[in-house]
């Protein structure tokens, strides 16, 4: 786990949006910190259905950080939330250090988010539609121009400038998309399922991008249902099912503080193998001292199973669709 320790969570209920005075212990865990995201106890209600169940998580500034989770696990709804445009049935959050609910103009200021639909612009030519995002943002008009074209450039549709926003491909509408969030050149970037339905070059084309926009100093909240489509780019990822959060970290910490030890398969001189588990190197050493020495096997070949994320994640999400 990297140290995205976070406060004590405070009791469900204790905290409620709508009522204006938010404990003083609450807004003091929610002051300065190098998270530009501090969502905490976030819960949404939707008549009986809790879409988003006591979510609590830091984004740290400068990562890229994925949240994963099969379709109606909440992530539209923890974003939308984040994004200003949802209000929590209970808990709070900061963002870009603003209070989303009753600074959402400071957020918005801040922050670019990508849903995950794009509306219908029958009529609005590619640099149009960009133009008509900079003036929602009041980006005054003569910078206009040279922001649309170093956006188009940005995400490379610069031969589309012209061309009719419905007339575009899939990926492009994406990279469209994402232009779109960023012309008030936010900090942090909300992207809703930005890969989808992109093909594998598109995908690729997409990942290389938003890494590009991490060396550029954004952070970057992203999320998939495609485990595969975050695991190579993120720098955090969280697991989140049914409305709760499983597990969150580093790649490899979810590996290890989920990965129930790893596994090694071990083949011996008779042609049999087998598996065994273990828990660290150490283990390592002990499993194949215990097999030639005490044992007395012949061992031909010790390789320790991958595990990766993709598997990780059928583990420890058991499918519940709510
Ligand atoms: N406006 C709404 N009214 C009722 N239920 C909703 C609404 N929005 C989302 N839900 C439900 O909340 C759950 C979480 O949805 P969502 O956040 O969109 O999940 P995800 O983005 O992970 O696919 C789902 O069961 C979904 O059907
Ligand atoms: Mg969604």
């Amino acid at each position: 786990m990297t140290d995205h320790q976070l406060p004590p969570a405070p009791e469900l209920g204790e905290i409620d949006m709508f009522d204006a005075s938010v404990p003083a212990d609450l807004e003091a865990h929610l002051q300065p910190s190098d998270a530009i995201i501090q969502a905490r106890n976030l819960t949404k209600q939707y008549g009986p259905l809790t879409a988003l169940n006591d979510f609590t998580l830091d984004v740290p500034r400068g990562s890229i950080f994925g949240i994963i989770g099969p379709n109606g696990a909440g992530k539209s709804t923890a974003f939308s939330i984040l994004a200003t445009l949802l209000e929590p049935t209970v808990g709070s959050a900061r963002v870009c250090g603003a209070n989303p609910v009753t600074q959402a103009r400071e957020v918005r200021k801040k922050m670019g988010y990508m849903p995950d639909v794009m509306g219908v612009y029958e009529r609005l030519t590619v640099a149009e539609y960009l133009q008509f995002h900079a003036a929602a943002y009041k980006v005054p008009r003569n910078e206009w121009p040279e922001l649309v074209d170093g956006l188009l450039q940005l995400v490379d549709l610069d031969v589309k400038a012209t061309s009719l926003v419905d007339r575009l491909s899939r990926g492009m509408k994406q990279r469209l998309s994402l232009a779109r969030a960023m012309v008030h050149d936010p900090e942090l970037l909300i992207l809703d399922e930005p890969a989808s339905g992109l093909d594998p070059r598109a995908r690729i084309e997409f990942r290389e991008l938003l890494v590009a926009l991490q060396d550029m100093g954004k952070t970057i909240l992203i999320s998939s249902h495609i485990l595969a489509e975050l695991q190579q780019m993120c720098t955090d990822i969280a697991v989140i099912e049914a409305g709760t959060l499983l597990a969150a970290g580093t790649p490899q910490s979810i590996i290890d503080q989920l990965g129930n030890g790893r596994r090694v398969k071990v083949s011996f001189a008779d042609g049999t193998t087998e598996e065994f588990s273990i828990t660290d190197l150490a283990g390592q050493a002990e499993l194949l001292r215990r097999l030639v020495i005490e044992d007395d096997r012949e061992v031909v070949e010790f390789a320790e199973i991958s595990t990766d994320l993709e598997g990780l994640f059928l583990q420890i999400t058991q499918g519940i669709v709510q």
